[in-house]
């Protein structure tokens, strides 16, 4: 089993929080940087015996479409997915309803799904300084509890908020 850290984070909080999650999961971790336009990603195919983070950012309430583009490329082959949607302290709508859209078409089976706050990457006063520690406290909590489903085999679906169409 391979742990995949699939991430498109142009400004680091994203990756931060994913960070957060795949320390406390079991597995050596293969990173997977979605904001590299020069990365092949139809080379990236996973197994069904892996499982993959992967993290976006909310703009606009949105999955940024070039993360979608390149997640597209890549083929999960049913590798389970946790999905986290990383927001600056607005609200994230319908980015993870999308990122589970985008991670499905990708062959991958979604087992759980987290949004968390990071600093905002324009208007730096909102969520100042976040994640903090409270957040790695609870971040890290988070994936206890995902760690425990994936070792039970527990492959139920998480309902996911959010609208279609987005
Ligand atoms: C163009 C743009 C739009 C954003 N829209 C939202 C939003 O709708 N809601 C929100 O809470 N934060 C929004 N943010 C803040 C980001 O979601 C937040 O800062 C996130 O941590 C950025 O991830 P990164 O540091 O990995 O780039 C937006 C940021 C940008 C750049």
């Amino acid at each position: 089993m391979q742990l995949y850290d699939i991430v498109f984070s142009p400004t680091d909080g994203t990756q931060k929080v994913s960070a957060l999650l795949t320390n406390t999961l079991k597995g050596e971790v293969t990173p997977i940087d979605l904001t590299d336009s020069k990365q092949d990603f139809r080379a990236v195919q996973l197994t069904s015996d892996d499982v993959a983070v992967i993290a976006v950012p909310s703009c606009g309430g949105r999955v940024p479409a070039v993360a979608i583009d390149r997640l597209g490329s890549i083929t999960g082959h049913g590798a389970r997915a946790i999905l986290v949607c990383v927001y600056g302290n607005r609200a994230y709508e319908d980015t993870l309803i999308e990122l589970e859209d985008a991670a499905k078409q990708a062959g991958f089976q979604i087992i759980a799904a987290v949004a968390a706050i990071a600093e905002h990457s324009i208007a730096r006063q909102f969520a100042a300084n976040r994640p903090d520690t409270q957040d790695a406290q609870q971040l890290s909590a988070f994936a206890k509890q995902i760690q425990d489903k994936l070792s039970l085999g527990n492959t139920a679906e998480p309902s996911i908020p959010g609208n279609r169409p987005y």
